[in-house]
């Protein structure tokens, strides 16, 4: 499992419970309602059902979430990627997507998509993901589409170049 440099160390796997899924609900509801004005109504939806749900744990306490769909056709859908605030900065959004993919990759999904907030397009170009397609606006929200294929190189995350941080 992928664990980062923080102290208390951070893990970032699967939920295993309710009680982590109500606690990664939580953290959604504090970075994208709170802090970046969402709409509430819109923030659970009826993926959340059929989705594998993440969690960063810092000891027992959920700290960062994300979580995966599939879209049919071998390719896993990535979304609601977020870290509190206070742990920001620290490698914990990398391990959290590390996760991801390395979930998806055992799945068998021949690729990860993703609809990145543009401001936060080079967090998902340096882990291996490529921006297609034009601007579009979701809760008000400038994105664009993303997507990193299993079986392609990704240069960016060579050890040694100040990334990796696991
Ligand atoms: C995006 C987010 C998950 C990143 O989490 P994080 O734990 O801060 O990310 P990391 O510490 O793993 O970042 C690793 C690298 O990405 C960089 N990075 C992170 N966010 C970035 C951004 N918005 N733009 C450019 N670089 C960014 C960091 O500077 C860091 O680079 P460094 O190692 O050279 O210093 C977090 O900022 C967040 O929750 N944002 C609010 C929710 C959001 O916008 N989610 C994305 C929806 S598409």
């Amino acid at each position: 499992m992928p664990e980062t440099s923080p102290e208390p160390p951070v893990t970032c796997r699967p939920i295993l419970n309710e009680a982590e899924q109500e606690a990664a609900f939580h953290v959604r509801t504090e970075v994208f309602v709170v802090e970046q004005g969402c709409p509430p109504e819109e923030e659970l939806d009826e993926y959340d059902a059929v989705a594998q749900h993440f969690v960063a744990l810092a000891g027992d306490e959920v700290i960062g979430t994300a979580r995966v769909y599939s879209l049919g056709n071998g390719a896993a859908k990535v979304g609601r990627v977020a870290v509190l605030r206070e742990w920001r900065g620290r490698g914990i959004g990398v391990a959290l997507m590390e996760a991801v993919w390395e979930w998806a990759g055992k799945a068998g999904y021949r690729e990860c998509v993703l609809h990145a907030q543009t401001y936060v397009i080079p967090f998902y170009k340096r882990l291996g993901y490529a921006a297609e397609g034009e601007i579009f606006y979701e809760a008000n929200i400038p994105h664009r589409k993303m997507r990193r294929r299993f079986g392609e190189a990704t240069e960016e995350l060579q050890p040694g170049k100040g990334w990796w941080k696991f």
